[in-house]
Order: C-alpha cells, then structure tokens, then sequence
C-alpha cells in the first residue's frame, strides 16, 4: 500500500509538537500509572494482572492466576470466589462512602436523579429480590431491553448480585434482533420499560418485547419499568410492573460469593455472518481488567473526578466504562438518557458545565458530528472542569483530535485514543495519560501486561513502520471466554488464522518508526485497487482533513478494471457550500494529493447524513451495495432507514 506519513500528509505536523503532546506536568506528577507501570508489567506479566486483582475484594483469594492450559480457553483466578456487584456497590458504603454520589443521572425530557452508593445498594437489593421472587436463580440468562435509565443498572448489578447472567439489548434494536438474542441466550425473564425518551419523544420498547415474545418461546416474566407513561399491554401473568414488584421488596439482600469465572454477561455482537455472536464475560478477570484499566488510562481519582462515559449502556463501552469500572473505583459518573442535539445541540456541553464533569469519553463519530455543527457551539459553556478525555470506537482521525483536543480540552487536557472490542472486555491499546506522549490518530502501545503486536499475513511480527495485522499473543483477565453455545465458532473467528495461541482481532495496523501502533480499520474494509492496498480509514481521513468536509465514509466497490474502485461519501461542513463538479473534483485532487493518485476516488457523493448503526458505526457494506447498484441487504439495525433511500436517490443510475 501507499506509504504515508499520516500528519504529514495531513499538513497537520505543524500544528503538533515535537514527538507529540507531552503529559501535563501536574497530572503526570500524580498519574495513577507512572513509566514504573509498564516496568512492573514487563517483568511479571501475570503477576502484574495478580496485582491489579488485589484492588477487588475477594470472599476466597485464588489457587492458580492463570490457566492457559488447554488455549483458547482460559481461566484467570482459578479457584478465586467474589461478588461482582458487592465490589461495585456493597465494599463503598461498608468502607464510609454511602453518601458519595455514583450517578448524576440526567434524562433528556430534562428530569434528573442523584444516586448515592447507599441508595444504589438499596436499589441493587430490592431489584435482586424481585428477580428471586420471578424464580430467576443463578446462571439463568435475563434479557434486559431498556433505555438509559438508573434501572438498567439496578438490573444488570442485580444479575451480578445473584449469578444470573444480563444480556443487554440496545433499545434501538428491532422485535426481530431481539428475539433471535432471547432464543439464543434462552434468556427466562425480560426487563424492559414502557418506552424511553429520544430526540425530544418517547418512543415505545414494550410493544416491541411483546412482538419479539411472538416469535421466541422460553420467556416466563416481563418486568416493566415505567418511563414514559404511555399506554403498553400487560399480559396477565407474564408481565409485572417494575412499581408494582420491585417497589414492594426488601432493601436486604446478602451477597453470595461467585467462582471467578462464573458467566457475568454476554453482549451480541455483529460478525461476518447474519448470526450474532454472543460474546461471554466472566466475572473475576473480566471485574480486574475494566477496574484497573478505568483507574489507570482514565487515571480516575474517586474523591475529586465527575467522570462521564458518552455513550450506550447497552454496547459493550457502557458495560465496562458506565457500570463496571466506574462502580469498582468508586467514581462519581454522569449518565445521560437522550441525544446530544436535543433540546439543542449544546447540550453535552452545558450537562459538563452544570456537573463539573472532569473526564469525558466518547466516540469519533460524536467528535465529527460537533465539528460539523460548528465551533461556536462549546465556545458557548465554561468547559474549564475537563482535565482528560477520551475517544473509542473507531480511528480518530488527526484532524478531528486536533478539533477535539483544542475546542473541548481547552488545549490542556491529553486524549486518551483506547482500542479495544467487545472481545476484549477492556481496554488493551492505549497512551497513558501520565507517561506517554500523544501522537493524534494513534492508539499508540499496548496497554501494561497486553501482548499485542503487528504481524504479516502468516503471523510473522513485522518490524517497526510497516503494515500488516493486529494480533493479540498473551491471554488478558478480561477476555471472552467463548461465543454462547458456540466453543467451535469462538475457535474458528479468533484462534484459528495463527494457532491457537494468537488472538486474531480483524484490524489491520501499522506500526510507526516510533513503535507507535496507529489501527487501520477492519480488514475487510481495507481496499484493494490495482493491487494496492488501501485503508478506507485513510482516504476517510484524508477527505476529513478537507476544510469543507465533516465526516466522510469510504468503500471499495468492485471494478472491472481496477479490482476495486474508491466510492466517497461526504458531509460537508455546517458553513461549507457545495459546488457541485467543482468540489467534487478538488476533493479528489486533495486526496491524491494527500496520499497519491491511486487513492483518488473514482467517485465522490456529497450526501446529508451516512448511515449509521445505533452505535455510530458507518455500515460500509450498505455504501458498498449502493456504490455497486445492488439491492440494498438488511436495514434493520440503522438507526434511520431512510437516509439510504436518500443516498440511492443521489446515485447516478450508471454508478
Ligand atoms: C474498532 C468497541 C481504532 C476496531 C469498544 C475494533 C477502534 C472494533 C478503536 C471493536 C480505536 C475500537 N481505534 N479502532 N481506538 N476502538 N475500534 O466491539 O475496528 O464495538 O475491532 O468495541 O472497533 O468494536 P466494538
């Protein structure tokens, strides 16, 4: 592929300092994790993670820290027993911090909550009761099919509490997802709400479980919070008011001490088949892991920080960086219901103004989407409380850093650009906010005690400043331990392509002269035309870096000349005018420009909105079936159909 000096190519190695953005000198002098991090995890992998465990109360301490003898199936902490949710909840109030706030809840009508780690237990308590009295026991699988609100926590500790296992489905997910979820989790008890609040109107969850229960079999109990107040069907004997029988429970509830890798949760997660993979968590390794990686890369100081992850409970950053790590530090969070345009589009900004929130994590896409709305929008609230923030997700381009870095840091505060997968459970590449110089657009180095490398086509570890593929070669604590009912498939997708000691991650990565890991994309998004290989990361990134483009999304479609030809969408920027041709043409010449002519697109559409899945990723293989002139495949999961009714209207039918 073409060789580029992303910054470079960008223009952008102006606006950074030498070697990158160095560690504020306050936070690096009282970093949880110093350069001494990093040398503890070298010399004692395993002992390190040991370490870590140590932060977490344990009823029985463990035998064995790892077993890693029959891979890809690992044990962490064997023989260890603990309680999930009496580490995120019960250990703060015995310790004298009841009174501590956990959640600042915000719900987007603009009604609010304030949640102290008491009341939290309190709430934990009453909803493990409810669900003994459903019959749900340890190891039943609970659906749980809410919005973001204090009760999808209360649930999923609740589970926690008692051994039974959540199964989060995002809110946004049709009858029919959710339904093949319950089958395949055979789940026994639905909790769900009556509906939930989104761009300024409630929309309905409740009628979708009862569509989805037409189609599954197994589901015993619905439990119903109520939400929004609209009127919802109650199936005599099957569904049950949260009010009516969580209201009515004890506050006491004594927690019961689980083996270490006793099942946490599974989370479904989209693979190269229509058929979601269940993902399963456990409890020890999985709890060690989000802890310590909260404390350390958000470098989360609990008497001081107002921490704030942006994003869905139901996705796999919600679980480890909403519920998880934030309770088991005893962090004060922000949870925010709506989305950030409504009621205005400086909403984000005023809820960190109003909360002093200190460190924000969120998601390229959100990144570009304030960029596009403009710069005068957080020029308008005192963001002066910020002191770290954080990107996931996807890669964050350079220029869209930068924006974040200067508009929302103030200048002052380090990005944290965390890669990590439902897979993984926690974070695995990573700067460190008190020790690593930042370089925009790079995850930059494995996290302490994470194995991963950059190896070629046959597992090979390339040297420094090439291309290839991202691999992970140690077991981590909070890795899966299998697809759900699938030890086969879990083989086949991450264990097969170098052995069964090589997690396979399906990233594409290049390691810089510095050693720095910058992630490429899926690989099967990378491109290949006229036998070059090309990141649809970066001629996205190039097309962003554009003064009069937002957001830009990429794909290869099949050419008969070419293999593949590069096919552009873009959204131009709130103050940009389109010229027709005329953009059109200086786009592409910006691209060759930035990474060479055979990355020119061989077609660029200006478009008004990409679609998305619910949890903003761009869904490629739709662009690509439109860039094709194909039949559009499965919608279901986008977050707004008709946007792709809008592309197609744009395509000119020769394509
Ligand atoms: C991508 C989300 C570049 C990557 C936690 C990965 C990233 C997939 C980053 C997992 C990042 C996540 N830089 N790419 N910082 N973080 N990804 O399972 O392609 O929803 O394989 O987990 O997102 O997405 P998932």
């Amino acid at each position: 592929m073409s060789e580029t000096q992303t910054n470079d190519a960008q223009g952008l190695s102006s606006q950074l300092p030498e070697g990158g953005f160095p560690p504020p000198e306050a936070l690096a002098a009282a970093a949880n994790a110093g350069p001494d991090t990093y040398e503890r995890a070298a010399a004692d992998r395993v002992g390190f993670w040991e370490d870590a465990a140590r932060r977490l109360d344990w009823d029985q301490p463990w035998e064995q820290a790892l077993d890693w003898s029959n891979p890809p199936f690992a044990k962490w902490f064997v023989g260890g027993k603990l309680n999930v949710a009496a580490n995120c909840v019960d250990r703060h109030v015995d310790a004298g911090h009841g009174s501590q706030v956990a959640y600042h809840w915000i719900g987007e009508p603009g009604d609010t909550r304030t949640i102290t780690y008491a009341q939290l237990k309190d709430e934990v308590c009453k909803t493990a009761n409810a669900l003994i009295e459903l019959g749900v026991q340890s190891g039943d699988r609970v659906a749980i099919y809410l919005p973001m609100i204090p009760e999808t926590i209360f649930t999923m500790l609740a589970c926690a509490r008692i051994g039974a296992v959540h199964m989060v489905v995002f809110g946004g997910f049709s009858p029919d997802a959710l339904a093949s979820r319950i089958t395949d989790a055979d789940a026994k008890v639905v909790v769900t709400a009556d509906g939930g609040y989104r761009r300024g109107a409630p929309s309905g969850l409740k009628p979708n479980v009862d569509e989805a229960l037409t189609k599954t079999d197994g589901v015993r109990s619905v439990l119903v919070v109520n939400r929004t107040g609209q009127d919802v069907e109650m199936t005599e004997g099957r569904d049950v008011w949260w009010s009516d029988l969580v209201e009515r429970q004890s506050t006491e509830h004594t927690a019961e001490a689980f083996d270490a890798e006793h099942p946490l949760y599974i989370m479904y997660t989209s693979g190269t088949t229509a058929k979601p993979k269940g993902i399963l968590h456990t409890s020890g390794g999985y709890l060690t892991q989000v802890s310590y990686t909260h404390w350390a890369t958000f470098d989360l100081k609990p008497d001081t920080d107002v921490y704030w992850t942006a994003a869905d409970v139901g996705w796999v950053t919600g679980h480890s960086y909403i519920v998880y790590g934030p309770l088991s530090n005893r962090a004060t969070s922000v949870m925010y219901e709506g989305t950030p345009e409504t009621p205005h589009r400086g909403r984000w900004w005023e809820i960190v103004q109003e909360y002093g929130v200190t460190i924000l994590y969120t998601a390229p896409t959100t990144i570009r989407t304030f960029m596009k709305w403009g710069d005068d929008v957080p020029a308008g609230f005192d963001l002066s409380s910020l002191r770290l923030l954080g990107s996931v997700g996807e890669p964050i381009n350079p220029e869209a850093w930068l924006w974040y870095h200067k508009n929302i840091g103030g200048g002052r505060c380090p990005i944290v650009d965390t890669w990590w997968q439902t897979e993984t459970g926690g974070h695995m590449i990573t700067p460190l906010p008190g020790v690593t110089k930042l370089v925009p657009g790079s995850a930059q180095h494995p996290f302490p005690g994470i194995s991963a490398k950059v190896v070629d086509d046959e597992g090979n570890e390339l040297a420094d400043d090439s291309t290839g593929l991202l691999v992970l070669t140690e077991p981590w604590p909070s890795m899966l331990r299998t697809i759900w009912g699938d030890d086969d498939r879990y083989v086949d997708t991450y264990w097969s392509r170098f052995g069964k000691n090589v997690y396979f991650a399906g990233d594409g990565a290049k390691k810089d002269a510095d050693g720095n890991i910058w992630l490429l994309g899926r690989v099967d998004d990378v491109m290949n035309v006229s036998g070059h290989r090309i990141s649809t990361t970066e001629v996205e990134s190039a097309l962003v870096s554009h003064p009069t483009v937002a957001e830009a999304a990429v794909v290869g479609a099949t050419d008969p000349t070419t293999g593949q030809g590069i096919v552009a969408f873009v959204i131009l920027r709130g103050d940009a005018v389109d010229r027709g041709e005329e953009l059109v043409k200086e786009l592409r010449l910006h691209v060759r420009k930035e990474i060479g002519p055979i990355a020119s697109p061989r077609q660029i559409m200006v478009v008004q909105e990409l679609p998305k899945t619910r949890s903003g990723k761009i869904m490629r293989r739709l662009l690509r079936d439109v860039a094709e002139n194909r039949e559009l495949g499965d919608v279901t999961t986008l977050t707004d159909s008709s946007v792709m009714e809008l592309i197609s209207s744009k395509l000119p039918s020769s394509g």
